[in-house]
C-alpha cells in the first residue's frame, strides 16, 4: 500500500556506536538493567521471562518510574508555584495512556487527570479519580459526553466552540447545577516550529483565537449554570525548552488580566505537551527547569500588570508514562536491503508494528532500539526494524545500529513507549493488540489483558450476530 512519508535515508544525529548493546541513559526507564547473561533486565524481571509468561509483541510499564515522574512533576509545579505565593494543579493526560492501574497510580501522586471522551472518563472514574479533580475536553464533545461530565461532576469542562457554550450551560441547567468551566484558547504559538509570530487566527480544529476570549468568557459570565474558571491553552506536545511555553503564557496573561474586570479568574491552564528522549539525540528539559521557567513567566507578566498570579495548571501526558514503556518484540525475519548504491541496511522484521505503535508511521516519529535477550560482540549495522503489516510505512525504528547478527528469535526491545502505543493501538490486518504488564520490585502482572481472535471475530455479526442483525 501506501509508501511512508519521506526520510532522509539516514538521520544525521545518528552515530554508529562501538557496540550496540548499551542502554542510553535517559531514555530506557531507570531500573533497565543487563544481567550477567547480557539479558534486558525491568525493574529486576528479566525479558525473556516477560516474553515466557505473556509472549510478544508485549507492553511492559515501570510502575516505579511512572510513579516517581507524577511525583517528581508535582513537585516541580507545586515548588515553583509556591514560590510565587500560589499553587499548581497538575493533571495528568491520559490520551498518553489510560487504565485504571495507571489512574489509580498518577492520583496516589498527587495528579489530577486529563480526559477527552466518555470512554477515558469511564477509565478515570473506574480508576478512582475524583470528579472534582477531573477536567473533561475535546473539540466535539457531545450530547451524551456532556451530560455525563456534568452528572458525575467533573471539576471543569474546556469550552472549545460557541456551540458548546449553550450545550454545556443547558447540560448543567437541566441538572441544577453550575459547572466550571475553562475556555481554551490558541496563543499562536506553535510546538512544531517554534513560529512565535503566527497570528491566533490559525488554521486547526483547537479553541477559539486569542482575539475572540473576552467575548466567549462574556457569554459564559451571563450564564447562571456556568462558572467561568480561567483560560486553557497547549502549544503542542515533545517541545524542548522554556521558551515557547513562556511566550505563550506571556499571551496568555495579558488576555487573563483584561477577563479579571469581569470577575474572578481563579486559574490558568497551560496544557502539557513537555519532552521525553526517545533517542540518544534528544536532550528533554528537566521538569524542575521547565516548573521554574514557565511558572515563573506567569508570575513576571503578572507583576507587571499588577494581578495576583493565578493557580496555574498543567497537563503532562507523555512526559509522566512516555519513558516508562517498553515493548518488546521477538524478531521473524532479517533481510539485508541495498537502499542506495552505497547504503545497505538490515531490515529487521518484529512480529508487531503499526498497530501497537503507530507513531512511526503517523508523524514519522524516531525510536531507538536494543537487542534484549542478549549482548553482541558483533559489528554493529544499520537496521531498520518493521513490523508486520500490510503497508511500506509500517516502521517502527526507522534507523538504529543493531549488532550484525541479529537473527530470528531474538528479543528487540524498544523504549520510550509509554506514551501514544497503547492509546494509539489498532487491530490493522486484524492482529490483536498486546497486553499491558506493569513491572515493579522483580514481579510481573497484566494490567490491561491481551486481545485474542476470538475477541476480534466476537465483533463480526456474521460470527456473532447481535441485536439488529438478522
Ligand atoms: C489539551 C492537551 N493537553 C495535554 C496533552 C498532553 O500532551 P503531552 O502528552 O505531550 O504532555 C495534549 C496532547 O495532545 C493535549 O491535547
Amino acid at each position: 500500500m501506501s509508501a511512508s512519508p519521506a526520510r532522509p535515508p539516514v538521520p544525521d544525529w545518528l552515530v554508529k556506536p562501538d557496540a550496540a548493546n548499551a542502554l542510553v541513559e535517559g531514555v530506557w526507564p531507570a531500573s533497565a538493567t543487563r544481567d550477567d547473561d547480557g539479558v534486558l533486565q525491568l525493574a529486576g524481571v528479566a525479558v525473556t521471562q516477560l516474553k515466557e509468561r505473556f509472549g510478544t509483541p508485549l507492553y511492559v510499564l515501570d510502575e516505579t518510574e511512572v510513579r516517581a515522574r507524577a511525583r517528581r512533576t508535582r513537585a516541580a509545579f507545586d515548588r515553583a508555584a509556591a514560590a510565587h505565593g500560589t499553587a499548581a494543579h497538575v493533571y495528568y493526560a491520559g490520551k498518553a495512556f489510560l487504565s485504571t492501574e495507571v489512574v489509580r497510580w498518577v492520583t496516589a501522586e498527587g495528579l489530577a487527570v486529563d480526559v477527552a471522551s466518555a470512554g477515558e472518563l469511564a477509565v478515570a472514574l473506574a480508576g478512582g479519580a475524583q470528579p472534582g479533580r477531573i477536567g473533561f475536553h475535546g473539540n466535539n464533545k457531545s450530547a451524551a459526553e456532556i451530560a455525563r461530565a456534568v452528572e458525575v461532576g467533573v471539576g471543569s469542562i474546556i469550552i472549545d466552540s460557541d456551540i458548546e457554550i449553550s450545550r454545556v450551560a443547558e447540560a448543567a441547567a437541566a441538572r441544577g447545577v453550575v459547572q466550571s468551566v475553562r475556555v481554551r484558547v490558541n496563543s499562536g504559538v506553535h510546538a512544531e516550529t517554534h513560529d512565535f509570530l503566527a497570528t491566533a487566527h490559525e488554521d486547526q480544529k483547537f479553541g477559539f483565537p486569542l482575539d475572540r476570549a473576552a467575548e466567549v468568557v462574556a457569554r459564559i459570565r451571563e450564564l447562571p449554570s456556568l462558572r467561568f474558571d480561567g483560560l486553557h491553552c497547549h502549544i503542542g506536545s515533545q517541545i524542548f525548552g522554556t521558551a515557547g511555553f513562556r511566550e505563550s503564557a506571556a499571551r496568555l496573561v495579558e488576555v487573563h488580566a483584561q477577563l479579571l474586570a469581569g470577575g474572578d479568574v481563579p486559574v490558568l491552564n497551560l496544557g502539557g505537551g513537555f519532552g521525553i528522549a526517545y533517542t540518544a539525540a534528544d536532550d528533554p528539559t528537566p521538569i524542575e527547569q521547565l516548573a521554574d521557567g514557565i511558572v515563573g513567566a506567569v508570575a513576571s507578566e503578572c507583576a507587571s500588570r499588577g494581578i495576583p498570579v493565578p493557580i496555574v495548571a498543567f497537563e503532562p501526558g507523555r512526559a509522566i508514562v512516555g519513558t516508562a514503556g517498553v515493548t518488546l518484540y521477538e524478531v521473524g525475519t532479517v533481510k539485508p536491503v541495498q537502499a542506495s548504491e552505497d547504503l545497505q541496511r538490515l531490515y529487521v522484521s518484529v512480529d508487531g508494528g503499526m498497530s501497537d505503535n503507530a507513531r512511526p508511521a503517523l508523524y514519522g516519529a524516531q525510536y531507538s532500539a536494543r537487542v534484549a535477550s542478549r549482548t553482541s560482540p558483533a559489528e554493529p549495522r544499520l537496521a531498520r526494524v518493521v513490523g508486520k503489516h500490510c503497508e511500506s510505512g509500517d516502521i517502527v525504528v526507522d534507523a538504529e545500529y543493531l549488532p550484525g547478527d541479529v537473527a530470528p528469535g531474538d528479543l528487540l526491545a524498544v523504549p520510550a513507549t509509554g506514551a501514544y502505543c497503547f492509546s494509539l493501538a489498532s487491530n490493522y490486518n486484524y492482529v490483536p493488540r498486546p497486553p499491558v504488564v506493569a513491572v515493579a520490585d522483580g514481579s510481573a502482572r497484566v494490567i490491561v489483558r491481551g486481545e485474542s481472535i476470538d475477541d476480534l471475530l466476537a465483533r463480526d455479526a456474521g460470527v456473532s450476530p447481535t441485536e439488529g442483525t438478522a
